[in-house]
């Protein structure tokens, strides 16, 4: 078993946010494996687990991916990079070191280390909205896994405007869909720290929508 931080369950949820500048250092294939075996702990519809998971380390089939995945990060957010530098977080735009730290990534993809790709089969052939509830758990796990190891991880799907060509590059079967694609590695730039997030009580809504309460105490 590889050596994993001794962490707290909610250290670990509220330390883990998206870590986006990462060093090239290989991550050991045991390691790996230790977070995929937290990964598919996770829930799925009936218990089908119709999932796989595909770990590139390759560097050529990360530069062709890397480059589709500039393609959806230009048409998304580098076309209009002032406009979306000027954007505060939440009102429409990422917030000016997000948006750094995500054009970071996008230029440097292929140098993470380690991909790993969520691929969930069924889900490219029958299309439903509720689909990814039977991976995203997986996926998390997998984020709070590698928050664990000390590896830094991003959920991306910019990449999606190709996934018929990543599909064929890495001959995933036709049923299935690429549910995310997780650049892993041990962060060069930036910490384990709270993910900024709206107040609890302005998301909950008790008994019925629009419901609120104070916060205790
Ligand atoms: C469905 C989904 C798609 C995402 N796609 C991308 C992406 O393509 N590139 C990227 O850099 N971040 C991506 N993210 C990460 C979000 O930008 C990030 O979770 C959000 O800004 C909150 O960041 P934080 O957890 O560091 O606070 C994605 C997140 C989700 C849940």
């Amino acid at each position: 078993m590889p050596e994993r931080t001794a962490i707290g369950l909610f250290e670990a949820i509220y330390s883990t946010r998206a870590l986006r500048y990462l060093k090239p250092d290989p991550i050991p294939d045991e390691v790996i494996r230790d977070l995929l075996d937290a990964a598919i702990r996770g829930p799925s519809g009936g218990n089908t687990q119709g999932w796989g998971w595909v770990v590139v380390t390759d560097s050529a089939v990360k530069r062709e991916i890397a480059e589709w995945y500039r393609e959806g990060w230009n048409a998304a957010y580098g076309r209009n990079r002032e406009e979306q530098l000027a954007r505060a977080a939440g009102e429409g735009g990422l917030g000016r070191v997000n948006y750094l730290s995500a054009e970071h990534l996008a230029y440097h993809l292929e140098e993470a280390p380690v991909w790993i790709l969520p691929v969930l089969r069924g889900a490219a052939a029958r299309p439903n909205p509720r689909a990814g509830s039977s991976i995203y758990g997986c996926v998390q796990n997998l984020m709070l896994a590698a928050r664990a190891h000390g590896i830094g991880a991003t959920l991306t799907t910019l990449y999606a405007g190709h996934e018929e060509d990543v599909k064929r590059l890495l001959g995933i079967p036709e049923d299935a869909l690429t549910m995310a694609l997780i650049p892993l590695g041990y962060p060069a730039r930036g910490r384990f720290s709270e993910p900024k997030r709206r107040p609890v009580e302005e998301v909950t809504h008790w008994g019925r929508w629009g419901e609120r309460r104070r916060p205790a105490g």
